[in-house]
């Protein structure tokens, strides 16, 4: 069992293979935290702990005259309200005597098999072969009847522990809630830590940021009603020393694709306290008498072994915990073309049908018909929520355009943007009311359409059922789900002025009882996720979808600090790539080996290539489909840091078995007359001897990864070059 009580020292600990999480039931029942970082077997971390006098910092009632124990000083599992501790709070209520007050003690724990799971909200989950216990612990506070459920998730042999946490009203009068963390860590000495984050804008997601802790509040979140371009839920916390491959790293990954709020908190005592959850932004949601309210999962990793060592353990548990479909493990995905940036909305069913033959040429098994499809749509100011076929442009109807997709042995895709609606559609016309629209005000315009009322449950009845119809009336083996845009006017039609404070989080949960409800009824098709691009790239999503469009910025030299930053927490597997016309300088056969760091596909009009091009494509697709695996399922390795000022950027896949690698360059930067490069290979056997490119070089992992593989100099701009190691161990083909 992972979790262990001791009964003499009041301690929990959740043990997984290389790590420890410690908390004690300690003074007044308070639940404080004691330990999390490498493996400490039974030791019991209470003597860490320290109470002295602070002036300032008040002691609770029943500590009497003792003045030394205060929850301002205290690491906690769960911080209070209004009892002392000044720091940045977990829960915000306000009960319903209309004081604002939480004061949770410990009531009971218990411990089960297997991993807890949301009623409301998407959660990892335990496969078969996965040790997964729970913890339970109740936090009750004795006068208002509110508790608190704290719930923590070991998987032990990921090295993952997740938490999440419910508040139970056992009142008799409903209570509001104004905010609610998922977690609260407290660190007792946070002095010298880091905080990493992904921040970006449209085109240019997941920037990776690093910030010493100084004594406020660091906080990153979105107020965009989605998890946003601007910044990503995902934070590590890390020595100030860490590097790639050294120093002590914790990760928190939220599941949840609305408003989010991180906070790390450095205090008057060096303590460190770290807290993510729901932005508390325009948040104010009522729990009734025995309701349940549930707050998004948070998936907790800690690795000794810098950047890398953390990204391993998210991709490794992200790909096998995450998602269900069969896209995952089970059936490969198809090299697909997006008509996109082949012919953004001018296109008919012919223009179709040449580029699909074009693509075929190519080595694609899959044409995405992208925007541009429905309603009355030419440019994007309509038809938005009109999810029937434009007959100007589809002339023969979805169903025999996706017959002919389908005749010349290519699978056919398509996309929709179901949250949204334009004002000239027929479907706002019928439903103005199912916009989210504030009354007697004008609707912020973005890209000219509005959100739908995803909490209002005919709106979600509609889009499944009208989405399912057209998934069911034809051959379509994928769907693109886009959002374009951030939501403003956030006010519902169907609630109560006093509820308006719900809207975010009731129109996140509406998006996901839709997207349950169109893909878990159509196991079948590929889902892929897309906010104009990488706005929405979060694990929530990932649960639906097994891949993102990573953005919509294409160009293969952005696209490289694009999949740096996206990989230190989501798997390759996940990072929709594609080679574009964008870059007009980098060689067709660098954008491959970018687009190869993904799900590779191309976004282009194939009936302008040559056939020269189109044959050079078509040996790409079958390189792509040769290293599929080492891609998708092998470690990944950041050679360099894209955002420092070096001349090349590189990667490499390494099989788990590491008989396989492939390392991947681009020059990013010509230097005249500049030295000798050489890229440094990780992950490989030290021991073993590799083959290079299939050729009559061969030579020692220790080799290649201390003294590197030279790079070539005398090439053209934006040249990249591509090095598949193959273990031979001595033993000759
Ligand atoms: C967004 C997506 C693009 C494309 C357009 C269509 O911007 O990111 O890939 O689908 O919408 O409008």
């Amino acid at each position: 069992m992972s979790i262990i009580y001791n009964n003499t020292q009041k301690t929990i600990t959740l043990h997984t293979r290389h790590t420890s999480y410690q908390m004690k039931i300690g003074n007044l029942d308070y639940l404080f935290h004691l330990y999390y970082g490498p493996s400490i077997c039974d030791a019991d971390m209470s003597y860490q702990i320290k109470q002295y006098d602070r002036g300032f910092s008040g002691n609770p009632y029943e500590s009497r005259n003792a003045r030394t124990f205060s929850l301002d000083a205290q690491p906690q599992e769960f911080s209070t309200q209004q009892q002392g501790d000044f720091r940045t709070t977990s829960i915000e209520v306000v009960n319903s005597d209309g004081s604002y007050s939480f004061n949770g003690k410990t009531v009971s724990f218990q411990v089960k098999k297997g991993k807890y799971q949301l009623d409301t909200l998407p959660c990892v989950f335990a496969n078969d072969n996965d040790t997964a216990d729970t913890l339970e612990v109740i936090l009750s506070d004795a006068v208002s009847n509110v508790q608190v459920v704290l719930l923590y998730s070991v998987f032990e042999e990921a090295d993952i522990i997740t938490r999440a946490v419910k508040v139970i009203n056992s009142g008799e009068e409903s209570i509001h809630l104004r905010k609610i963390m998922s977690v609260c860590l407290d660190f007792l000495n946070g002095k010298s830590f880091d905080l990493v984050s992904l921040p970006g804008r449209y085109g240019q997601e997941r920037q990776v940021e690093r910030q010493p802790m100084t004594h406020h509040i660091h906080s990153i979140g979105s107020v965009r009603g989605s998890s946003s371009h601007q910044q990503n839920p995902f934070a590590i916390l890390c020595d100030r020393n860490a590097t790639e491959d050294y120093g002590k790293c914790y990760g928190f990954s939220l599941m949840y694709s609305g408003n989010f709020l991180a906070e790390a908190e450095l205090d008057q005592y060096d303590q460190l306290r770290f807290v993510m959850g729901i932005n508390p932004k325009q948040f104010y949601y009522e729990v009734k008498p025995q309701e349940v309210f549930e707050g998004p999962e948070v998936i907790m990793a800690f690795s000794e072994h810098g950047f890398t060592g953390l990204s391993h353990l998210y991709h490794d548990f992200y790909r096998s915990n995450l998602c269900r479909s069969k896209f995952v493990k089970d059936v490969k995905r198809p090299v697909l073309i997006n008509s996109w940036e082949a012919a953004f909305m001018a296109f008919d069913d012919v223009k179709l049908v040449e580029i699909a033959k074009a693509a075929k040429k190519m080595g694609v098994e899959l044409l995405v018909m992208d925007d541009g499809w429905f309603g009355k749509r030419d440019d994007d100011n309509s038809s938005l929520g009109d999810w029937y076929v434009n007959e100007n442009k589809i002339r023969c109807g979805l169903h025999r355009l996706v017959e002919q997709i389908n005749d010349l042995g290519m699978k056919f895709g398509i996309w929709f943007e179901p949250e949204m609606v334009s004002e000239d559609s027929d479907l706002y016309r019928a439903h103005p009311e199912w916009t989210m629209q504030i009354p007697g005000r004008h609707a912020v315009r973005s890209r000219n359409q509005m959100a739908l009322d995803m909490s209002r449950k005919d709106v979600q009845d509609y889009l499944i059922e009208k989405i399912n119809a057209i998934l069911d009336d034809a051959n379509i083996f994928y769907v693109k789900w886009d959002i374009n845009r951030s939501l403003a006017d956030i006010w519902s039609n169907n609630l109560p002025a006093e509820k308006q404070g719900e809207v975010y989080h009731r129109y996140i949960l509406g998006l996901y009882r839709v997207m349950d409800g169109i893909i878990k009824t159509h196991p079948d098709i590929l889902f892929e996720g897309c906010s104009g691009g990488g706005g929405r790239y979060d694990p929530a999503m990932l649960h639906y979808y097994p891949q993102y469009w990573v953005s919509d910025n294409n160009h293969p030299i952005d696209r490289l600090k694009l999949h740096y930053g996206t990989s230190f927490v989501y798997p390759i597997s996940t990072m929709g790539a594609h080679i574009s016309d964008s870059g007009k300088f980098v060689p067709l056969q660098t954008k491959a080996v970018v687009a190869m760091c993904g799900t590779f596909g191309y976004e282009l009009d194939a009936t302008l290539l040559s056939a020269k091009e189109q044959d050079l494509c078509r040996e790409q697709s079958e390189r792509f489909r040769k290293y599929y695996s080492l891609i998708f399922e092998g470690d990944y390795y950041r050679l360099t840091n894209p955002f420092e000022m070096g001349n090349l950027t590189a990667w490499q896949h390494v099989s788990k078995d590491r008989t396989e690698s492939l390392l991947s360059v681009v020059v990013t930067n010509l230097t005249c007359n500049g030295p000798q490069e050489y890229v440094m290979a990780k992950g490989l056997d030290p021991d073993g001897m590799y083959r290079v490119n299939d050729g009559d070089e061969v030579y020692s992992g220790a080799a290649l990864m201390h003294a590197g593989i030279p790079i070539e100099r005398e090439v053209s701009e934006y040249t990249a070059f591509q090095f598949y190691l193959r273990k031979v161990d001595g033993i000759e083909d």
